[in-house]
């Protein structure tokens, strides 16, 4: 954690910096000669991983063993928990979740963790302790500060800025890593490879924007863990450490330094571009359902980039004049979007309004510039017009998460053209498919019997379970049935269901954040919705507070069904083992 006052912590960055850097070389050194073939393709594990579960399974059936849960070495269950996304609200929920499992001794049952968009900032913050399972206290207490200074913050970015693929995910990065989960962390993932099995092994998961526009299903889930990262549904990986390295025709070119967790973050969770959080920003006159037109979202877009900035900036500064100075700015974004002008619209061509929106961007970003010219000499001007400085052309080229493409020109026809044809790629947000990252983890890869379905979405509830059956379906992987009467609890759901899975089907325990144990009723549910909306205000201590009470009574009062599920998930295991899978 980096405190103290600016100028120590600057050189306390600068120290990080350039050891990291200093370790980049050494690895690649050492690995020049290493593989060769850097892109593997195959429906196993690979060796990494492999050998990490099998040390994870003696923790957790270490773990089994004092829960006096009978069970022996050969039928350790393979259990992920799945968190899912949904901003702050998920990346708090995640923290509570998984400081109750460790009190009440589930946590080291878990063989997996999966998260996607918020979760994942928990996650990559989590791992920044290699021994995080057994000290959650530690990693909570980290949510309440003291956070990363404005000055890290923006030191990290203007080295950033210096490289050609630098995009608005690596604003998003840095600014939820220090704003959000107070911290400012260094290491590449790959770091993590070396480990023993303390924790559950990791999975990010991010999705291909060009292939998740228009290709097939099969170009667009991507998952990273501290081994290797790559494409799920086509099996094609290569090292972490070089994701980002370039490619052509399947050969490794020329290796370029990992990227820090800050950047993966701002990859994993630019949640901007998530649908949820960008509806949130649609103002009713230009919300009729099924017709905010792309041009239109494009507008809100750059209206929410410029919000969340706003907010994100407000939560690492205590200044009352810098404070003001952005409530200011709140304003001007906020009358933007209030002012109705949908009779304009209406009389407007699809081409005229695409003009007109463009023109409103343009607009909203000079006044951006405006505001921040008229602020007070001093620091926080410096770093206003130096963060605008950076985000506006940004924002205008729209540009997330830009990374060297390893499929560049790759010869194999199972390889999409969206993946084959451009020589950087586009990881982005996993949310917008599937809201909880259930693609790694289907299938007989990694086996799993039981998913622990953390669900803090906003938006309709079930429906990531719906998604992911149809993705299941589509690639033909085993997903258990979901009975669609489930829906008409969607206004009001329980804290717990559990779809049990037949034979190769995992079983999937799924618990909603706000339920009926802590929401009265289904007004109180829309309301609590309403009140941890997201993350464009970050939330305050009592907000963070209640919210990780939340997260731990749920997970405290559904300890016997997630033992009872653990029980069947060692049945299940036998049984397989003795063939009738
Ligand atoms: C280098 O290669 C070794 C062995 O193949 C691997 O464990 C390590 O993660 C690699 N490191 C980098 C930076 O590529
Ligand atoms: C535990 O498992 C062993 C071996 O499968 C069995 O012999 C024993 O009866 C089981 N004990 C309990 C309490 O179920
Ligand atoms: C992992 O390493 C830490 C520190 O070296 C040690 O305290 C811990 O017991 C080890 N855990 C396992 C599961 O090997
Ligand atoms: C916006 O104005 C139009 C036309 O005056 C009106 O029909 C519509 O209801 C208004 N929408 C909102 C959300 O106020």
């Amino acid at each position: 954690m980096l405190t103290g006052n600016a100028s120590c912590s600057l050189i306390c960055l600068w120290l990080v910096i350039s050891g990291a850097l200093l370790e980049t070389v050494d690895n690649m050194e050492r690995n020049e000669t290493a593989s060769e073939k850097p892109i593997r393709q195959s429906h196993s594990l690979c060796a990494g991983e492999q050998e990490y579960v099998n040390r994870r399974k003696r923790v957790v059936l270490e773990s089994l063993n004092s829960l006096e849960i009978n069970c022996s070495e050969d039928s350790v269950p393979h259990i992920a928990l799945l968190a899912s996304g949904g901003g702050q609200r998920a990346a708090l929920g995640l923290m509570g979740s998984l400081y109750q499992m460790e009190k009440d001794g589930l946590l080291n049952t878990l063989l997996y963790l999966g998260g996607v968009s918020g979760s994942t900032w928990s996650m990559s913050s989590l791992y920044s302790d290699p021994q995080w399972s057994t000290n959650m206290d530690r990693a909570v207490s980290k949510l309440f500060g003291p956070g990363v200074e404005l000055e890290q913050a923006l030191a990290w970015l203007d080295e950033r800025a210096k490289d050609e693929l630098f995009s608005l995910s690596d604003i998003l990065g840095v600014l939820t890593s220090a704003g959000l989960m107070k911290q400012l962390d260094l290491r590449c993932l790959s770091d993590e490879a070396s480990r023993n099995a303390t924790n559950p092994f990791p999975i990010y998961s991010a999705i291909e924007k060009q292939c998740f526009s228009d290709g097939p299903l099969e170009g667009k889930w991507f998952e990273v863990s501290p081994h290797e990262a790559g494409f799920t549904e086509l099996d094609l990986f290569i090292e972490t450490s070089l994701l980002g390295s370039k490619f052509q025709i399947g050969e490794l070119l020329e290796q370029e330094p990992e990227m820090d967790m800050v950047r993966l973050q701002g990859i994993l969770g630019c949640a901007l571009a998530h649908e949820d959080i960008i509806r949130d920003f649609i103002p009713p006159w230009l919300n009729v359902p099924g017709h905010v037109d792309k041009v239109a979202e494009e507008y809100v877009y750059v209206v929410s980039t410029l919000d969340t900035l706003v907010g994100v900036i407000r939560s690492t500064i205590k200044d009352p004049v810098a404070q003001s100075d952005l409530n200011k700015m709140q304003k001007i974004l906020k009358d933007k979007l209030i002012h109705n002008e949908s009779t304009l619209l209406e009389s407007k061509s699809l081409e005229e309004r695409k003009i007109l929106f463009q023109q409103w961007s343009l607009e909203l970003l000079k006044a951006v510039a405006t505001w921040s010219q008229s602020l007070e000499d001093g620091a926080f001007r410096t770093h206003v017009s130096l963060l605008t400085n950076k985000v506006i052309p940004l924002i205008m080229k729209w540009e997330w998460g830009t990374t060297r493409n390893f499929l560049y020109q790759y010869k194999d026809s199972t390889v999409p053209s969206c993946l084959r044809s451009e020589e950087i790629f586009h990881l982005v947000d996993a949310g917008m498919l599937i809201n909880v990252a259930y693609p790694p983890f289907l299938g007989d890869k990694r086996d799993i019997d039981l998913i622990i379905a953390l669900e803090y979405s906003a938006g309709n509830m079930f429906e990531t379970l719906t998604l992911a059956r149809d993705y299941a379906a589509e690639v033909k992987k085993p997903f258990p049935e979901i009975d669609d009467k489930i829906l008409e609890d969607k206004d009001w759901p329980k804290d717990c269901y559990v779809f049990e899975g037949k034979e190769k089907e995992p079983t999937i325990v799924y618990m909603p954040l706000f339920n009926r144990q802590n929401c009265e009723d289904a007004e109180v549910f829309k309301a609590k919705m309403e009140e941890f909306a997201t993350f464009k205000h970050p939330f305050s201590d009592e907000n963070i507070q209640a919210l990780l009470e939340m997260a731990k009574a749920n997970m405290k009062n559904n300890k016997e069904t997630l033992l009872r599920e653990i029980n069947k998930a060692i049945l299940r295991r036998q049984n397989k083992r003795q063939g009738w899978a």
